[in-house]
């Protein structure tokens, strides 16, 4: 089966989500958010009382994990499903946040994840969101980008989404957390963040996201 597959990778504020939404929207491909497993898994973490380095357990509940995706005409209606909850808000959250990067720092929960991700591949395409999706979990893709921005501007955009969610936050706190995260998702020993051989690289710090959306449409165009 040949489904072609465009990867996003890159970190937190730097576009990849709206982007990805986009492209799968105009492309009438699948959409996945890989980001927002490891958030799944994080808050089932979270209300198991499970510490972020208890690997044994972890690796149980990744494997295990009830989670649903319920995709709506309109995807940014996409709301998803943990147990039967919908847990679409409260997995946006950066105590959420923190203990994903954590938990998605053990290997073995990484490889419990993977078989979960490649479902999402199917036709007619799949647009995959992530840090390790053109590096790892989809390495045959047809097109893969990495899209990263100034951690400045990353934060600002973090506080924007969040003030229209009407989350309090500050921005220098939110720089601070997404430098540990970067840190964490870059120096890991398994699927560090990093961009895949043969990526398209984009600087999205003074683009808008339709340049970025065309850059990689352009680029993707030759590919497919
Ligand atoms: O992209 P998002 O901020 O939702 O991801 C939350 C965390 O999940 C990241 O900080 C990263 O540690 C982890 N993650 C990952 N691999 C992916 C996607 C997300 O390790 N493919």
């Amino acid at each position: 089966k040949n489904t072609p597959v465009i990867t996003i990778d890159g970190p937190s504020g730097s576009g990849k989500g709206t982007v990805s939404r986009i492209l799968a929207d105009k492309l009438g491909w699948h959409l996945l958010d890989s980001g927002a497993i490891y958030r799944v898994l994080a808050l089932a973490a979270i209300h198991h009382g499970f510490a972020a380095d208890d690997e044994e357990s972890l690796v149980a509940l990744a494997g295990a994990l009830d989670v649903k995706f319920d995709v709506e005409e309109d995807p940014e209606l996409t709301h998803i499903i943990l147990e039967g909850e919908d847990v679409t808000m409260t997995i946006r959250t950066q105590e959420v946040a923190n203990m994903a990067s954590k938990v998605a720092a053990l290997p073995r929960v990484r490889e419990a994840l993977l078989r979960r991700q490649r479902a999402f591949k199917d036709l007619p395409g799949l647009v995959a969101d992530g840090r390790d999706m053109g590096t790892v979990v989809f390495t045959d893709a047809a097109a893969k980008v990495f899209l990263t921005a100034s951690p400045e501007e990353r934060a600002r955009r973090r506080f924007e989404q969040l003030r229209e969610k009407g989350i309090d936050a500050k921005i220098d706190q939110l720089i601070t957390e997404i430098r540990e995260r970067d840190e964490r998702d870059t120096n890991r020993s398994v699927a560090p963040l990093c961009a895949a051989e043969g990526s398209l690289f984009i600087d999205s710090t003074n683009l808008t996201i339709t340049e970025v959306v065309d850059q990689i449409l352009e680029f993707a165009h030759g590919k497919l």
